[in-house]
């Protein structure tokens, strides 16, 4: 996972079947001859199948915005690994601040999230982030570290490669403002610290909240930056196309 750049896009709960399909369309005939990045994307849970359809026998993947932490059986509400695989998924999102914030969801539940999908081989990302206030009271890395605490200990070095990390502010989701190069890298450096003293290996850290193709050249400058997540400019063809190659330009990893 780590020698490519990544670049996804979270859906999250803005398109219909129609649009889902035809982006997907779009994205698949455009991801052919990509060397140093990999595209991925997650749209909204009905129109997964339909996705992976359009997306077969492309470099795209496909995968859920989020997944259950137990195996299929009375969890309303929820989506079972099983049933992404089924949908032709091969990752999923866990612990986005939309999730945490609206639903409650502690770390503890995320952190059991990850795990349940990583013991079945998926890649998995995991979100963590700080909210404005958080930072302004000078509590980034207490807020960062509480939220890996329990992704750390339920994790095992063997399944270490396939989780990824994106740090995303909350401040900096889907508002238009975002940290300076400085602020990015501490943060990065803090989680890349934070598994190599657990696991001796740090996984892959992207960066999330208001990326977009005029931020992301500058963004990818910063060392441990390896990719984006990314919401508003990835439901745009030619927004998310210009994520892609401003990375695929960057050179692999
Ligand atoms: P944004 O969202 O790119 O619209 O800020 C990012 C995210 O929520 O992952």
């Amino acid at each position: 996972m780590k020698s490519k750049r990544l670049v996804v896009g979270n859906w999250k709960m803005y398109l219909g079947a129609a649009e889902s399909k035809a982006l997907a369309a779009q994205l698949a005939a455009s991801s052919h001859s990509l060397k140093n990045t990999a595209a991925w994307i997650a749209p909204s849970f009905p129109y997964l199948s339909a996705v992976s359809e359009a997306c077969a026998g492309s470099q795209v993947r496909v995968g859920g915005q989020n997944v259950c932490w137990d195996a299929p059986g009375a969890f309303t509400g929820e989506v079972s690994l099983n049933s992404l695989t089924e949908c032709g998924c091969s990752f999923a999102i866990v612990g986005h601040s939309e999730r945490r914030s609206l639903c409650n969801e502690s770390s503890e539940l995320v952190a059991r999230r990850m795990d349940h999908a990583l013991r079945a081989k998926f890649q998995v990302i995991v979100c963590v982030g700080e909210t404005f206030e958080e930072r302004q009271k000078g509590e980034t890395s207490r807020v960062l570290e509480a939220q890996l605490a329990p992704i750390v200990r339920l994790l095992s070095a063997e399944a270490a490669p396939n989780l990824c990390i994106a740090y995303e502010p909350v401040w900096a989701i889907g508002t238009g403002r975002y940290p300076t190069n400085a602020e990015i890298e501490e943060a990065h450096a803090l989680i890349a610290a934070r598994f190599t003293k657990a696991v001796n290996y740090a996984p892959c850290i992207l960066y999330g909240g208001s990326v977009t193709p005029e931020n992301f050249a500058q963004i990818l400058e910063v060392p441990l930056v390896h990719g984006a997540l990314v919401g508003r400019a990835s439901l745009k063809f030619d927004q998310f196309h210009g994520l892609v190659k401003i990375s695929e330009e960057c050179g692999a990893l």
